[in-house]
C-alpha cells in the first residue's frame, strides 16, 4: 500500500521544492520570433487578428530585432509581403526582393542576431498556393526550382538557416544540393517535415496576405489524422539532409512532437502558429484566461512534449517573463 508512504504533495509545498523537481524549464534562447516585412519606410502595420504582431517596413524590422538578442531570445523568423505578386512567384526568388533585403539590413545593423528565413512561394504568387500551378494543381518539381533559388537568394543575403514550409516532396533535398553547388554547404537546412493542413494558420494568412485563391492546401500539406505519415514526412526529410526538423502546428500536435523526440536524434522544433497565439490572445481580452498564464503553460507543454526549439509570437513577452 503505497499511502500514506507516498506522498506526492511533500514536493509541492513551497514554490523553492517546486523549482528544485521541475522537470521542463524555458529558456529564452530557445525561443524564435517569427516576423512579417513589408514594402515601404515607417510602417508598422497591426495584424488585426494577431494582436501585438505587426506588418514591418525594413526599418522596423530592425527596430523590433535590437532587442532580441538582449532579451536573450534565440533568434528570429522572417515572412516576407512583396510589393507585387505574379504566377511564378518571382519576388520569393529575387536578389532583391523583400526578404532578400530584409536579410541584408539585418545582417549589417545586428551582427549577432540569428536570422532563419521562411522559404516558401504562397505570399509571392498571384493564386497564393505555394508553388507553381499546372492543371489546377501545385506542380512539385517545377515548385522545387523556385524553392531551390530562393533559398540560395536567402543564402546569399546572410541568412544563418533556411527553414522550407511548402511541403513539396524532394524540397530538403534540391535546397541542399543547391546550396553545396553554390558554396554555400555550411547554411543549415530546418524542415518544416510534418507541417498539417491546419485551419490555426487563419491569422497568418491574413498577416502575410497568401490566402489561396482557390481551394485549399491539402493536395500538399498534411491530414491532421496522420500520425505515421508525419514519422515518414521527418525521415525523408532528415534523408535529404535536414538538420532539423519542425512539426507545426504545435499544440494540437504534441503527440507528434513526443513520437519525434523518441525516434530522431535531431534538433526537433515546434511551431506555435498564429492561431494557437491568437486563441490564447482572444479568450485573455475577454478576461476568460489570465494571458502571462496560458503562454507560459502553452510554452511549458511544447518544450515537455520534446521541443527544443520554440517558434511563437509569444518569444518577447515569454523572454520578459522568464528573464
Ligand atoms: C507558408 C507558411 C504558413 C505558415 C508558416 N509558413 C502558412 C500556410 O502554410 O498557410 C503559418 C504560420 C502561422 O500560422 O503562424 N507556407
Amino acid at each position: 500500500m503505497p499511502f500514506p508512504t507516498h506522498r506526492l504533495r511533500r514536493l509541492r509545498t513551497t514554490g523553492r521544492l517546486r523549482d528544485l523537481v521541475r522537470e521542463t524549464r524555458l529558456d529564452p534562447a530557445q525561443f524564435i520570433l517569427p516576423l512579417f516585412a513589408c514594402p515601404g519606410e515607417g510602417v508598422r502595420r497591426e495584424i488585426g487578428a494577431m494582436p501585438g504582431n505587426y506588418q514591418l517596413s525594413i526599418d522596423e524590422l530592425v527596430k523590433e530585432c535590437a532587442e532580441v538578442p538582449s532579451l536573450g531570445i534565440g533568434g528570429v523568423m522572417l515572412f516576407g509581403l512583396p510589393e507585387r505578386k505574379d504566377e511564378i512567384a518571382s519576388g520569393a526568388y529575387d536578389e532583391n526582393g523583400i526578404v532578400q533585403r530584409a536579410v541584408r539590413a539585418l545582417r549589417r545593423e545586428l551582427p549577432e542576431l540569428l536570422i532563419v528565413t521562411d522559404v516558401c512561394n504562397c505570399e509571392y504568387t498571384s493564386h497564393g498556393h505555394c508553388g507553381s500551378i499546372k492543371d489546377g494543381d501545385v506542380d512539385n518539381d517545377v515548385t522545387l526550382q523556385w524553392l531551390a533559388k530562393t533559398a540560395l537568394s536567402h543564402a546569399r543575403a546572410g541568412a544563418d538557416i533556411v527553414a522550407p514550409s511548402d511541403m513539396m516532396d524532394g524540397r530538403v533535398g534540391a535546397i541542399r544540393q543547391t546550396l553545396d553547388a553554390n558554396g554555400y554547404e555550411k547554411t543549415p537546412i530546418l524542415a518544416y517535415a510534418a507541417k498539417f493542413a491546419s485551419v490555426f494558420y487563419g491569422p497568418f494568412r491574413e498577416a502575410a496576405d497568401s490566402t489561396p485563391q482557390f481551394g485549399d492546401r491539402r493536395s500538399y500539406q498534411m491530414d491532421p489524422a496522420n500520425g505515421r505519415e508525419a514519422m515518414r514526412e521527418i525521415e525523408l526529410d532528415l534523408e535529404e539532409g535536414a538538420d532539423m526538423i519542425m512539426v507545426k502546428p504545435a499544440m494540437p500536435y504534441l503527440d507528434l512532437i513526443f513520437r519525434a523526440r523518441e525516434r530522431f536524434d535531431v534538433p526537433i522544433a515546434a511551431y506555435q502558429v498564429s492561431g494557437e497565439h491568437s486563441m490564447i490572445m482572444a479568450a485573455a481580452r475577454n478576461g476568460w484566461l489570465d494571458r502571462d498564464r496560458a503562454m507560459m503553460e502553452s510554452l511549458t507543454s511544447i518544450a515537455r512534449a520534446g521541443a527544443g526549439i520554440i517558434l511563437t509570437y509569444f518569444a518577447k513577452p515569454a523572454a520578459r517573463l522568464l528573464g
